[in-house]
């Protein structure tokens, strides 16, 4: 097994970076029976204290359907390296860029991954925090091409809403030659609480919010061959 190493990132934050990672996780290991493991290098470590409530509060009978572990940058190397072996599918979860953590943490976490998901948040593009990332995610590509490795990087509108502002959104990405998800995450409570036991794709509304997302992911993403 040589697992594939997956990102949901962004510079900037609060754009659904962790709660995307969550869903997809859950899904992946719920419904396509994967092996995945979520690797959270965030400082504020949400998606292990998200684990660590859901399991005291919500399933506290109940084994996780797979792990979250807390890493520090300066060890995901070793990391990845132990797991690559183990899973099927490594998420890397990423902090938003501060002023602390700058740009080279994220180049380094990313360098490592297969494939990177944007998540883009219309009203909220800042043009140069995202022209900036874009940037990084090529410098990114080139330098793995050079190497010989394949990496693809994709954007998904999120949190979709008034819908002028949306179009603007992803003519913006489309622009700046970011391949676009067709499919988008509406703004909804049913996307907001994510799971890492039990999976959205098993309630109705967010099901029917989620699931065309989660198609298109699995045929981009293309874990099935992991
Ligand atoms: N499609 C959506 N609909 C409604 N709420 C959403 C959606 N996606 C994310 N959220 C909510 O937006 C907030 C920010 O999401 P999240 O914490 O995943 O962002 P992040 O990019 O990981 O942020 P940070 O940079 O701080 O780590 C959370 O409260 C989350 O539940
Ligand atoms: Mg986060």
């Amino acid at each position: 097994m040589h697992a594939t190493i997956l990102s949901i990132a962004h510079r900037k934050g609060g754009v659904g970076k962790t709660c995307l990672t969550l869903h997809l996780a859950t899904a992946l290991a719920t419904r396509q029976h994967k092996k995945v493991i979520i690797l959270d290098t965030d400082s504020q470590q949400s998606a292990t204290q998200y684990r660590a409530y859901e399991q005291q509060h919500l399933y506290p009978n109940q084994a996780p359907p797979y792990p979250i572990e807390a890493v520090r940058p300066e060890q995901l190397y070793e990391q990845i390296k132990q797991k690559r072996t183990e899973y099927d599918i490594i998420f890397i979860d990423v902090p938003r860029v501060t002023e602390a953590n700058e740009d080279s943490q994220l180049t380094i976490a990313l360098t490592y991954c297969d494939a990177v998901l944007i998540p883009v948040v219309a009203g909220e593009l800042e043009g140069l925090s995202t022209l900036g990332f874009i940037k990084l995610i090529r410098g990114i590509q080139t330098y793995k091409a050079k190497k010989g490795y394949h990496f693809s990087y994709h954007g998904v509108l999120n949190k979709r809403n008034r819908r002028s502002e949306n179009d603007q959104a992803i003519a913006f990405m489309k622009q700046q030659d970011v391949p676009m998800f067709e499919t988008s995450l509406s703004d909804v409570k049913a996307l907001s609480k994510p799971h890492s036991f039990e999976s959205i794709l098993n309630h109705k509304e967010g099901n029917q919010r989620f699931a065309p997302f989660y198609e298109e992911f699995l045929q981009k993403f293309q874990p099935e061959n992991a």
